[in-house]
């Protein structure tokens, strides 16, 4: 198998890992938010690795980026814009979300303040990585929403 198939295969399972530490974090920041809860060091393991998740999926899609034949089909396109321009940047920005919610997380010191940061900055990279997603699969119609390759 040659480093485009691994590193393809390895990015599309990943997601998985992403996406399922994301959901757990937001729904454990909104209860530790609206249940006004202490922030345990379980929570701020469970976010940490939510955000190291994020960024394995950034350095994967990165080199992707480069090898893919995706990203070489032209932007008249719409499969060509999606993964030349939209699938990056949404997907950038959603890391971003989520390294910044991480970041104001650890500078306040209340821990329902803790909770909402987490679960404002996850909620929404959260959404962002679904609409990205979904956007996928109207643009590129050979992949689905749950389909690993
Ligand atoms: C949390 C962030 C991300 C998620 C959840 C994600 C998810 C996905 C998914 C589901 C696919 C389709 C995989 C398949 O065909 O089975 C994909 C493909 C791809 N992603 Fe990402 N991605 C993320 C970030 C990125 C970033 C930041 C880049 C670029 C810097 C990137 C570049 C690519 C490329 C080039 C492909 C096409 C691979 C191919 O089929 O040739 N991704 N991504």
């Amino acid at each position: 198998m040659s480093l485009y198939g691994i590193l393809k295969s390895a990015h599309s399972g990943w997601r998985y890992i992403v996406f399922i530490l994301l959901v757990v974090a937001v729904i454990q920041a909104l209860a530790g938010w609206f249940g006004k809860k202490t922030y345990t060091e379980g929570n701020r393991k469970l976010n940490v690795f939510t955000l190291v998740s994020a960024h394995i999926q950034l350095l994967f899609g990165l080199v992707l980026y480069f090898l893919s034949p995706l990203t070489k089909l032209p932007s008249s396109e719409a499969i060509g814009r999606y993964w030349k321009m939209e699938h990056i940047s949404i997907m950038i920005l959603a890391i971003i979300l989520i390294t910044v919610g991480n970041a104001k997380s650890k500078k306040v010191t209340d821990a329902v303040a803790k909770h909402k940061n987490i679960a404002i900055f996850f909620g929404l990279a959260l959404v962002f990585i679904i609409v990205a997603i979904y956007m996928m699969t109207k643009a590129d119609s050979s992949k689905t929403f749950f389909g690993v390759s």
